[in-house]
Parts: C-alpha cells; sequence; structure tokens
C-alpha cells in the first residue's frame, strides 16, 4: 500500500512518516516547506533507513496532485497540510479557508478522480465548544471560536457531507489534543518558525536560551494550581494512532476518534515536569489570561481503545 502523507515533513507528519515506514508502507510526501524543512524528511529516512519520495508543492496545485497519483498507486491519504496558528488566523482569516478548507477541497476532488476513498483527515479538540465538560467524548456539542478552529470544522462537515453523496469513501476524522514530545533519537521534533505560540515549543526556547522566560497565561483558573490544564499526547503515540487507523478503519463510513491520553496536566506541571527531567530552569511570569483559553480540557480516549485498539502509553517525563 502507497500513503500520500500531506504535510508529511511537519512535526506530526514526520512522526506519522516513521510509523508508516516502520509497518512496511511505502511513504508519498507532498510539502510546500512552508512551516518545515526537508531536511527532516532526510531525517525520517535516516532513522527507519527506508526512502520517501517528496514532491515540494502544495494542495492547492491540482496538477501536481494529479501528477503524484498518475505516477504512484496512491491507497490512502493522511492530510496533515495546513495552516494551524490561532493567532494569525484571526487577523488573516482568508489565508486559512484557502489553505486548510480550499486546499482539502481540492486534494479531495483529486482524489475521487482517481478513485481513490481511503482519507485520514488531522482534527483537532480546538472543534469542541469551550461550554463542554471537561472530560470530552466524540458525541460532545460541536463549535469552534476562531478561524483556525472552523477550518476544521467546517472540513468535518464537508467530508460528512461527502461521505452522504458517496457512501464507498472510507473516512477517519482523528481529533488530536495537545501533542507535545519527538522522537527518541532526538532526530526529528517540533521547530516552528518565529515565535512559538504553543506551551512546550515555547519553553524548548527557553530552555535553549532562544527566548529569555515564559508567560504563564494566567494563574487564576479554577485547576488545582490556577494555571490551564490540558490533555498532553506524545507524538509518537499520536503518530502510532493514525497507523492503526489505517488499518482498522477499512470500511466506508466516517469514523470520528479523539487522540488523546485521558489524563490532565497543568502549565505548572508541563513546566515543572520539564525541569525535572531535562535538569534545568525554566524562568517563568504570570501574564493575564489569554483570550479565548478555558481552565480545563482532556479527551475521553475510549472510542479510540474500542474501535482501535489504541491507548496513549507515554507518560508526562517521556512526553
Ligand atoms: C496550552 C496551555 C495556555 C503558551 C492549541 C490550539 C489547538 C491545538 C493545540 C492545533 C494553555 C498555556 C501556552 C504560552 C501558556 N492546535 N500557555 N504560555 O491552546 O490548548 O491548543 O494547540 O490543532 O487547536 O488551540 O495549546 O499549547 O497553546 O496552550 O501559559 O506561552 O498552555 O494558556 O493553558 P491549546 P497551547
Amino acid at each position: 500500500m502507497s500513503i500520500l502523507v500531506t504535510g508529511g515533513a511537519g512535526y506530526i507528519g514526520t512522526h506519522t512518516c516513521v510509523e508508516l515506514l516502520k509497518e512496511n508502507y511505502e511513504v508519498v510526501v507532498i510539502d510546500n516547506l512552508s512551516n518545515a524543512k526537508k531536511e527532516a524528511l532526510n531525517r525520517v529516512e535516516k532513522i527507519t533507513k527506508k526512502p520517501i519520495k517528496f514532491y515540494q508543492d502544495t494542495v492547492l496545485n491540482e496538477s501536481a496532485l494529479e501528477h503524484i497519483f498518475q505516477e504512484n498507486r496512491i491507497d490512502c491519504v493522511v492530510h496533515f497540510a495546513g495552516l494551524k496558528a490561532v493567532g494569525e488566523s484571526v487577523s488573516n482569516p482568508l489565508l486559512y479557508y484557502e489553505n486548510n478548507v480550499k486546499g482539502t477541497i481540492t486534494l479531495l476532488k483529486v482524489m475521487k478522480k482517481f478513485n481513490c476513498k481511503n482519507f485520514v483527515f488531522s482534527s483537532s479538540a480546538t472543534v469542541y465548544t469551550a461550554e463542554n465538560p471537561i472530560l470530552i467524548n466524540e458525541d460532545e456539542p460541536l463549535g469552534a471560536n476562531n478561524p483556525y478552529g472552523r477550518t476544521k470544522l467546517f472540513i468535518e462537515y464537508m467530508l460528512k457531507d461527502l461521505y452522504a453523496s458517496d457512501s464507498s469513501w472510507n473516512i477517519a476524522i482523528l481529533r488530536y489534543f495537545n501533542p507535545i514530545g519527538a522522537h527518541p533519537s532526538g532526530l526529528i521534533g517540533e521547530n516552528p518558525n518565529g515565535i512559538p505560540n504553543n506551551l512546550m515549543p515555547y519553553i524548548m526556547k527557553v530552555a535553549t536560551g532562544e527566548l529569555p522566560c515564559l508567560g504563564v497565561f494566567g494563574d487564576d483558573y479554577d485547576t488545582p494550581d490556577g494555571t490551564g490544564v490540558r490533555d498532553y499526547i506524545h507524538v509518537v503515540d499520536l503518530a502510532k494512532g493514525h497507523v492503526l487507523a489505517i488499518e482498522k478503519y477499512s470500511e466506508p463510513g466516517v469514523h470520528i476518534c479523539n487522540l488523546g491520553t485521558g489524563v490532565g496536566y497543568s502549565v505548572l506541571d508541563i513546566v515543572k515536569a520539564f525541569e525535572r527531567v531535562n535538569g534545568v530552569k525554566i524562568n517563568y511570569e504570570i501574564k493575564d489570561r489569554r483570550p479565548g483559553d478555558i481552565a480545563t480540557c482532556y479527551a475521553d480516549p475510549s472510542r479510540a481503545k474500542k474501535e482501535l485498539g489504541w491507548v496513549a502509553t507515554r507518560g508526562i517525563d517521556e512526553m
């Protein structure tokens, strides 16, 4: 089976390519390298000692996608390619709707043309409304409060409508909670351009001295230590969930699954674990709450266990 991984040079994409290659899938990657480096794919090949066929292009380029499907027997597409900075999506929504939504439409049209109907979509816990209970299962109400989250939500609705129009599609919608950590080789990991939006890459830049101090966005939430609580999941566990989704979701349908640990950790839990495991001190100061943040959120991962036989096994120290 040949798997096309869009955005395969990115953080979650590279870790998923490693797990796919380890399972002897042939991997083809399309990535425009807007937030990734080709070197990351060279390191995936180094880790696995297996080749990746790489096309530097965007999923918005219909003829480039057709060329890939003409040159390769693609059996399934894992779709990571997309923009994901919440703040940037607020200041530049059209960029997000064009890249994420129009890019997915173009990809699905080419898949249909080549009769490739197996699709794994990288969705996000951001599609759940902020009013949901703390422990979130897949049937909770949906609603996004920023353009980035709305692109994920709109794509989910598009996929459900696509299946309703043609029940030969086999679609997996995987909703990630907070991916952190890296492959144990240390050769691949998260290395976003610019000032990181997310907690862990920011901590890492403070640890390396690239940034002076971590701002903790609020310590007056209704949580054990007052700081925000999230469901952090090791990116290798997340990557393994994708391989299982390809293997277990073999029948047509729309299969929706949370990928989280079901355990919540606070910002200060993460800071303290990072300091303990790495023997470093992380300077931080308490700042105002970040608009749009909620106090606590973590997954009910029971459907992934039941349907995929998947459980996150890596704990906070390994992350
Ligand atoms: C985690 C916690 C912050 C940065 C986001 C997206 C979501 C998904 C995952 C793509 C919160 C606190 C953070 C900092 C801080 N991405 N924090 N100082 O907001 O849970 O989810 O990333 O799908 O769509 O919304 O993750 O890492 O930004 O924040 O105190 O410099 O860390 O308040 O409590 P979040 P995050």
